[in-house]
């Protein structure tokens, strides 16, 4: 046995679809974020231009990946309410815990540890819920705006809910912009997300991207 195996616990903590489900969420979140901001402000053509080829690339770039997040999004939720393992789930008693808010507010300033009923903490498990919510309004909104430029096959059969969603936004320029803005939270999301992760995974010293790929959490062995 190694000296790393002697002061480390190893548990596994996420299943093989939890993780590819992940890292194509985060694949598709970049992606809309990308190619939703040239699509908004397409400055490789010249206003004048007759050429829409690069405008459609970026489309066609964005519908995939937003076909891939609706996907994603559906079976995530299944997922988190149906899967095998409650992990997730039993997170949600700390997030109801006034206990568990104020241990974990203290521990990032280094004061106590912090431990948890499941595999989040409670602002982690409030946030991840809070862009899950922006991402199945991105879903939404993004059908929108699909079933009123392809009127034929899925696009047809979305459009009578997505006239009365339209109808409910206040017309379809509102719906156009409410998703443009809630492309901010995904920016801000995933700059505070990639900081955070890395951060939990120096100041608590346990796996914490490295989990994700592998589905292996480390706790040093003295019980933190
Ligand atoms: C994280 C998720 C998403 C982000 C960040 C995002 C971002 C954007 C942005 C910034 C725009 C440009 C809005 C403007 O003109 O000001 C846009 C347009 C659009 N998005 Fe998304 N989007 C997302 C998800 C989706 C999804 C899931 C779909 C559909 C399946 C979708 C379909 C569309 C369509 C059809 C347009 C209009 C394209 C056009 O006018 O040529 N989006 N998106």
């Amino acid at each position: 046995m190694s000296n790393q195996q002697a002061l480390y616990v190893r548990k596994h903590i996420f299943s093989g679809a939890i993780r590819v489900f992940h890292w194509l969420r985060a694949l598709s979140m970049v992606v809309l974020v990308i190619t939703g901001a040239y699509i908004c402000w397409p400055f490789l053509t010249m206003p004048q231009s007759s050429d829409v080829l690069v405008q459609g690339w970026v489309r066609l770039a964005h519908l995939i990946a937003g076909f891939i997040l609706v996907a994603v999004t559906l079976v995530r939720a299944y997922l988190f309410f149906f899967g095998k393992s409650d992990i997730e789930r039993r997170s949600f008693k700390d997030v109801i815990s006034v206990k568990a808010w104020v241990a974990q507010l203290k521990s990032y300033f280094w004061i106590g540890q912090h431990k948890h009923a499941g595999v989040y903490g409670p602002l982690q498990f409030v946030s991840y819920f809070g862009i899950s919510v922006a991402a199945a309004f991105m879903c939404i909104t993004g059908l929108v705006l699909y079933a009123n430029v392809y009127h034929q096959g899925l696009g047809g059969l979305l459009w009578e809910p997505a006239t009365w969603i339209t109808a409910q936004m206040g017309g379809l320029a509102v719906v156009r912009l409410w998703h443009h803005y809630v492309t901010w939270a995904f920016v801000i999301f995933l700059l505070i997300h990639i900081y955070m992760a890395v951060w939990m995974g120096i100041r608590f010293k346990h796996n914490s991207v490295d989990a994700i790929v592998s589905g292996y959490d480390y706790h040093p062995k003295d019980g933190h």
